[in-house]
Order: structure tokens, then sequence, then C-alpha cells
């Protein structure tokens, strides 16, 4: 062992357990996708049996709390643009292929979107050419890295291996861990490396050149398209230009990325209160309550629940997993104000809903198609 050679007491600490390994990435490609509940009427709920009305609880539980990915306006534009470019990074040869940031605020869906993505591309490159190599090795198209609170190089380096079970994770410095990394990539073709949380990268200002060098070093040598998602990476100066030597070398890694982005839904245009409406019938049309009433979100509930998500979709999605499974537990068998106002969301949309509540009540805002807002 050299000195810079550590060995590593602890595993590495890996953000999702279930997709931080190619094994349990695998069963989130091929998993089906749920079949709903059958609905039922409040009388067929009434004449069930203990045991089968208690199963069909539990399964209208799990069946409310998973109610996506829906496929938003949002999502359907990034994977246009996620397309084309991991696509025409397709070429043959050493060229340095073009990177993507995807940079929004959190809870727009930003994770959803890429694993959706990534999925489709998964599936598509194992349809077209199989599931082992023409070396013979097992093919993985996608390898995706999360990070955690003060993630280092080396535990980033490390979690790549991670993620290929390979056994070289215990000992080694960033360099070993790289090298094992690229091998990996090579004998699976690897084509596509998703990096999330990207901000939880530690980045100090000393820190910024050393981290936009190994991502130049990863696009010059691994033949994949580097997805970043995160959240300010702009400000953290991914991007950056500058004069001196440190911004020109993270310029270089600007002027390789593409940043995309992820918008919230508004309503100050009927575009936008198209898009929002569209959403509300989406997801209407998924929930399985007894007394659910067609417009029960896009007619009677628009205006409250852009209120109280301001138009994010991780805050609009937790009020309706939230709140359906209070209907079910209480009986109520319906989304209804009363029921939502008793239901709790994130601290941030709480703070944005009194402003929004105060505007649709002055008749500021409305998310009514056709109508224009007073004054
Ligand atoms: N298209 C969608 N359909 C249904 N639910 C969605 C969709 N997109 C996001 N959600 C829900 O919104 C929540 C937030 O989404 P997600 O985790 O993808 O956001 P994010 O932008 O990655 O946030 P963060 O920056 O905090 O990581 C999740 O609970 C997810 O289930
Ligand atoms: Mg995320």
């Amino acid at each position: 062992m050299t000195p810079d050679e550590v060995p590593v007491e602890h595993p590495p600490r890996l953000d999702n357990l279930t997709l931080a390994r190619k094994e349990g990435w695998q069963r989130f490609v091929n998993t089906p996708a749920r079949i709903p509940p059958e609905p039922l009427t409040r009388n067929e709920i009434e004449a069930l049996g203990e045991n089968a009305f208690e199963d069909y609880n539990r399964q209208r539980r799990e069946w409310h709390a998973n109610l996506g990915p829906i496929k938003t306006p949002q999502m359907k534009a990034l994977h246009e643009d996620l397309w084309d470019i991991v696509d025409s990074n397709l070429q043959d040869g050493d060229k340095a292929k073009g990177a993507i940031a995807i940079d929004a605020f959190p809870g727009l869906g930003k994770t959803t979107s890429v694993l959706a993505f990534a999925k489709g591309f998964h599936r598509r490159e194992i349809k077209a050419r199989g599931s082992l190599t023409d070396a013979g090795n097992e093919h993985w198209p996608v390898c995706r890295v999360g990070l955690t609170g003060n993630t280092g190089m080396v535990d980033f380096n490390r979690a790549m291996l991670s993620f290929f079970a390979h056994p070289g994770v215990t000992r080694g410095n960033a360099a070993h861990f790289a090298h094992r990394a690229l091998d990996n990539v090579l004998a699976c073709s690897t084509r596509v490396l998703v990096i999330d949380d990207l901000h939880f990268l530690r980045w100090h200002k000393s820190s910024g050149v050393e981290i936009s060098n190994h991502f130049k070093y990863i696009a010059n040598e691994f033949p994949v398209t580097l997805i970043f998602i995160g959240v300010g990476l702009a400000a953290r100066g991914l991007f950056s230009e500058g004069s001196s030597y440190e911004d020109a070398v993270i310029a270089q890694t600007g002027r390789r990325t593409t940043q995309l982005d992820m918008r919230p839904f508004t309503i100050d245009a009927d575009d936008g209160r198209h898009e929002w409406r569209q959403m509300l019938l989406a997801i209407e049309k998924r929930i399985v309550l007894a007394n659910k009433q067609p417009g029960m979100l896009a007619d009677d509930l628009s205006d409250y629940l852009f209120a109280r998500s301001t138009g994010h979709i991780g805050s609009l999605m937790t009020l309706i997993n939230r709140g359906c499974q209070r209907a079910v537990r209480t009986g109520t068998e319906c989304l209804t104000r009363d029921l939502l106002d008793q239901v709790k969301n994130d601290a941030a949309s709480e703070k944005g809903r009194k402003e929004l509540e105060a505007a649709f009540d002055a008749r500021r805002l409305t998310t009514r198609i056709g109508k224009r807002k007073a004054g």
C-alpha cells in the first residue's frame, strides 16, 4: 500500500440504497408499471368483508403514494433535449462528449424526470444490443451516482465503483478508484453517467478547479454523456467564465456543458393555466376514491392547489398523496378544501401560500383559462 492509499473504514455513504447498485437500478428499470386498484363505489366498499376492506385500503395507500411519474410538459421538454444531446454523443472515437447540467430549484421533478429518461435509454439500448456486450460482459448502458452531504472526490469515484459492485472499493486513492471506474464503464459499454445532487460535492473555492478537472478527465476519457443534476450549480461556478487561470479551467467545463432547466407551473398566461389544468386532470384520473367527481381537482380546487403548492410539482404531489391517505383513512373518499386544509405541506410552499391566496381572493390571480386577472 502506498502512503496515499488509505484503507477505507466505512462503505461509501450513498443516498438511495435501491438505486445505488446496478441490481437495484435493474429492478427500477424492469419493474412493470403499477396496476391501479379497481375503483369501487361507496356501497361496494361497505359490502367488503373486513379482510378485503383492509386489503383494498392497503392497495390504495400504496397506489396513492406512488402516483407518478406523470408526463408533464416540463418532463417532455427535458426528455427531448436529453435525447438530442445523448444521441448526438454516441459518435465513435475519443472526442470529448458534451455534458448536461440540470440546474433548478428543489422539488421541481429533476430526479424523477432524469430517472424516467435513463430508464427509457437503458431499455432501448438493451433491446437493441442485448444484455451482454460483444466481449461477453454485462451491458450497463446507464450508471447512476447520487451524492450525499459533504461527498469528496474519493467518495464520488467509489460510488461509481459501488454501482458496478466492483470489489476494489475498500482501498485506494481517488485516481485508483477513477481508473477502476473507467475499466467498468468500458467493459459494460456504459453511455450515460447520471450524477444526482451534485451540489452536495464539497465545493470550496480551492477545490473548484480540482472538481472541474476531474469532470474534464471523465468527459475526455470516459465514453459517456455526463448528466449532472443539482441545485444552484451555476451559482457554484460550474459554468463560470473569468479571467484568472482557475476561472479558465472551470470555463472549459462550462463550454462543454449544456444547461437545462426545469420550471414550476405558472398561471400568468393562458398557456400556463392550460398546463396546470391538464396536470390536475391527469392526477384526477389516477385517484382511486369512491366519491371522486369529474372536476374534483381541475374545477373545484384549481386555485386552492396552486396556492398551496406554489406551482411546484413536488409540493403538489405531496399534498395530493397525503390528502388521499386521509380521505381513505377517514372514509371521506373525496378531496375537498376542508380535508386538504387539515393536511400539512412543506415549509416553503406554506410560506408562499398566504401571498398567493390573498392574490386569488382579491382576484389579482386566477388559474381559470380565458379569464383575465383584474387590475
Ligand atoms: N412528473 C411527475 N409526476 C408525478 N410526480 C412527480 C413528477 N415529478 C416529480 N414528482 C414528485 O415530486 C417530488 C419531487 O420530485 P423530485 O425528487 O424529482 O424533484 P427534484 O427536482 O429532484 O428535487 P431535489 O432538488 O429536492 O432533489 C417527488 O416526490 C416526485 O414523486
Ligand atoms: Mg432530486
